[in-house]
């Protein structure tokens, strides 16, 4: 019998194969990052991350509305403030960068879900993502902060914080805060199993976030594990995520797939910086095709187990899935 069996019946047409397709990217999983700096009339492309900008606040209007004609409806806010200082307090202040960004957005538009990155290192002198005392990362000292942040940001109208600091308790203290002040309707979008990855030196150049002594390694997760990563989402679906994440997502695609067997909760992925830095560097070096690329990258992501994707090629996706039907 098994002879008469022939998968490449189902491989024939684009047609069938269309109909046959597992995975099907949809542009409502997609997440875009936006970087917010301080000042005026600011578009600055970022360096080794074709097509992705700083803005401020006067110059996002136009982006928008791009994000919006493309049907992407959902973004994630990063900060970047004019000064850092040793408290960190442009984090969570009425005037902070975050906090007028939300503010404009709001007035502008209703139509668009707002996340937003409750960490520290943006906006602390030394750029850990917790409070520091005697060289060592407190974690229940930062964990009062991180709260503050958040309530900062729900305030405002942020749809789901997003603690990244990577303390333990951050969700069940978010959460407790945020009900206190009667934001029982903002969530929390966890980044639950952040590992201690290379991939977001793009980032950190971006945002100015490098720590300035040390590593994020007491904190982030040890690359090597798996089973603890699975503890970090277990633990953070009990503290009150509404959603949770995996970050990054390439070199962890086996994490996003236990994830998605043995938890019922949203799961969000982070195709982040150094990724895409990666990828667009073989595109750009003529390596790569990059329709073709991207649209692998996203695909897998998704087929692992990724309910939402956030990634810098969430443009990029849209125009290549216009194309392709
Ligand atoms: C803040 C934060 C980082 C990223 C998202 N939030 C940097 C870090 O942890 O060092 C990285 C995202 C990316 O690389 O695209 N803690
Ligand atoms: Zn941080």
């Amino acid at each position: 019998m098994s002879e008469k069996i022939r998968l490449r019946r189902l491989r024939r047409t684009d047609l069938i194969r269309q109909l046959t397709a597992e995975t099907n990217v949809n542009v409502n999983d997609l997440v875009y990052p936006i970087f917010i700096k301080e000042g005026r009339k600011i578009k600055e492309e970022i360096t080794n991350m074709p097509n992705i900008y700083r803005y401020s606040i006067d110059t996002l209007d136009n982006e928008i509305e791009e994000l919006k004609n493309l049907g992407i409806k959902t973004i994630i806010l990063f900060g970047i403030p004019k000064f850092k200082n040793k408290s960190g307090d442009g984090a969570y202040i009425k005037q902070g960068i975050i906090q007028k960004t939300i503010r404009h957005l709001r007035e502008v538009t209703n139509d668009l879900t707002i996340i937003t990155d409750v960490c520290l290192c943006q906006y602390i002198n030394h750029g850990h993502c917790g409070v520091i005392k005697n060289d060592k990362i407190l974690n229940d000292e930062s964990l009062s902060v991180l709260s503050k942040i958040a309530l900062s940001h729900a305030e405002e109208g942020a749809d789901f914080v997003a603690p990244a600091a990577m303390m333990d308790h951050q969700v069940r203290t978010l959460r407790e805060g945020l009900d206190k002040e009667n934001y029982q309707d903002t969530g929390i979008l966890s980044y639950s199993a952040k590992y201690a990855s290379s991939l977001y030196q793009p980032f950190r150049n971006i945002a100015n976030s490098h720590p300035m002594f040390g590593d994020r390694e007491s904190y982030q997760m040890n690359i090597t594990n798996s089973k603890e990563a699975l503890r970090e989402i277990d633990i953070d679906i009990h503290e009150g995520a509404d959603i949770i994440m995996v970050k990054p997502a390439l070199f962890y695609l086996d994490i996003i797939s236990k994830a998605k067997n043995r938890f019922d909760i949203p799961i969000a992925a982070y195709n982040v910086s150094g990724e895409y830095a990666m990828i667009m560097s073989g595109v750009q070096n003529n390596l790569l095709d990059k329709n073709d690329v991207i649209f692998e990258t996203i695909t897998s992501i998704k087929r692992a187990g990724a309910d939402i994707i956030i990634t810098y090629f969430a443009k990029d996706i849209v125009n290549i899935l216009k194309n392709k039907n």
